[in-house]
């Protein structure tokens, strides 16, 4: 491939990365009067930040007002009392405005009655990602500079809420260690990874950096973080890969930050409470899935989290437990939620090898499947199975034996066992819902069963 004009090649997450300057302009947005866009750095980053504060006010959610250090902030339409929300983009590999942020912004002043703040720092995130980096501290003390501006005005601490993504999870952790973690909330959205995974507490985002500190994380085997580093960390569809993003690198830019973007797309599908992002403690994901985490007892009390902005995401719980590790699965568009239930498979005998069979779910539309496992001598096996409809909508529950691996001859093994479901959070045991006749399966034969549950 010849390198044109306006190409470049970066090294992003240890990958290097071809793109062309020709697809990356914003121009087509032509700000009103005295609204404020984003700068476009076209690749002239560096050590000049040149920082931009952009005020969206619930009155005009599209006119970014500048802030600037002269300016009269409440003139601008500023409201002390109600909270202030700080988004903070990360790195910018082409200097130009976030694609993702209008929307943003959108949703938010939509889904909260709140300042919102939006700071441009596209110049001094543009270039190669260690630049950016090193930009981090400078950055956190302008952003701590403009906050002590806004508690002049009467604004508490606990009333701020930053939400970073990436870069910018990072300097909200910076910001909240400068307030001593008196801050109300830091969201972090697949916080960035490299360069981050061994940094100190003071560098990277922590729990002790505000009074509820979560994070988001989609991609934590590339550009994201694969350590907690809230109360709260989401790990999403296990955290390291996303349902619907390309696995091959060929797909070229759209591989490289799909996973690590689903984090924002994925809040702003809460912001949007279209339906419930809940997620459950467990040790892993791998446990997970395999039905061990039904309810969240362990630690909170039954109060599962959810993804959005209730309140210390739903978990009613002082003093907070840190670094909990949450898991959820989603589908692969917006608004991504999946209904989690538990299957169970209780067997007549105990056999002496394991049994496995494939359980799936079919709705009008949609099938989803798991694997359950019942290892020789016991009669339980289940398992968790994801799927975009509630139970409810659930028609047919399809059963398969897996035959034994010698294919080469016919398996006869038969079984005989009870099939119960259960949605998640299962809480109590009244939710339960079993097969009332016996499931009998033989090896390699499917059978359907009616699932009848009514809708409340
Ligand atoms: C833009 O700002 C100027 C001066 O700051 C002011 O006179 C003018 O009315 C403003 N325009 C709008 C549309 O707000
Ligand atoms: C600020 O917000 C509060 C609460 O919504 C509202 O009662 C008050 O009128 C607002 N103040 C201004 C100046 O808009
Ligand atoms: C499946 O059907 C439901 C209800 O008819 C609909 O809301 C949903 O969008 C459909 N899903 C897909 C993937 O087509």
């Amino acid at each position: 491939m010849p390198r044109g004009l306006g190409e470049r090649c970066f090294w992003v997450g240890g990958l290097l990365l071809w793109l062309s300057a020709g697809n990356a302009g914003d121009a087509s947005l032509t700000p009103q009067p005295n609204c404020t866009d984003f700068q476009n750095a076209n690749f002239l980053g560096g050590t000049n930040l040149k920082v931009q504060f952009l005020l969206f006010t619930p009155s005009d959610p599209s006119c970014g007002q500048l802030v600037e250090e002269s300016s009269d902030i409440q003139s601008s339409g500023f409201n002390a009392t109600l909270g202030t929300k700080l988004i903070i983009h990360g790195f910018r590999a082409l200097g130009t405005k976030p694609s993702w942020i209008d929307k943003f912004i959108r949703t938010l002043l939509h889904a909260a009655d709140a300042n919102v703040i939006a700071v441009d720092w596209v110049y001094g995130s543009t270039g190669v990602y260690f630049s950016a980096v090193d930009n981090v501290v400078k950055l956190g003390l302008e952003i701590s500079r403009f906050l002590r501006k806004l508690l002049v005005l009467g604004v508490s601490k606990s009333s701020i809420h930053i939400i970073g993504v990436s870069l910018g999870a990072h300097v909200g952790g910076m910001l909240g260690h400068f307030y001593k973690g008196q801050l109300g909330r830091i969201t972090g959205l697949d916080p960035a990874g490299p360069e981050y995974t061994r940094a100190s507490l003071e560098e990277r985002l922590d729990a002790g950096d505000a009074l509820f500190v979560e994070a988001i994380h989609t991609d934590t085997d590339n550009l994201g973080i694969r350590i907690p580093v809230g109360h709260v960390d989401y790990f999403v569809n296990g955290g390291q890969d996303q349902p619907g993003c390309p696995t091959f690198i060929h797909a070229g830019y759209s591989y490289l930050i799909c996973d690590h973007m689903r984090a924002v797309h994925l809040y702003v599908s809460a912001l949007e409470k279209s339906c419930p992002l809940m997620a459950f403690p467990c040790a892993s994901y791998k446990a997970f899935l395999a039905g061990h985490c039904v309810d969240c007892f362990n630690p909170f009390l039954l109060s599962c989290p959810r993804l959005g902005l209730v309140e210390q995401g739903g978990i009613k719980l002082e003093p907070l437990p840190k670094e909990v590790r949450v898991y959820l699965v989603t589908t692969s568009k917006a608004p991504y939620c999946v209904h989690h239930s538990l299957v169970e498979f209780f067997l007549q005998k105990t056999r002496n090898k394991d049994t496995s069979i494939e359980v799936t779910f079919l709705s009008s539309n949609v099938t989803s499947s798991v694997k359950i496992t019942i290892p020789k001598q016991q009669l339980q096996g289940k398992g968790i199975i994801a799927h975009p409809n509630p139970q409810c909508q659930i028609n047919l529950v399809k059963f398969k034996l897996q035959a034994s691996t010698r294919v080469w001859r016919k398996d006869w093994t038969t079984i005989v066992g009870r099939f119960c479901t259960a949605p998640l959070p299962v809480h109590d045991t009244k939710k339960t819902v079993c097969l009332p006749e016996p499931v009998n399966l033989q090896a390699s034969v499917t059978v359907f069963h009616n699932l009848k549950i009514a809708c409340m």
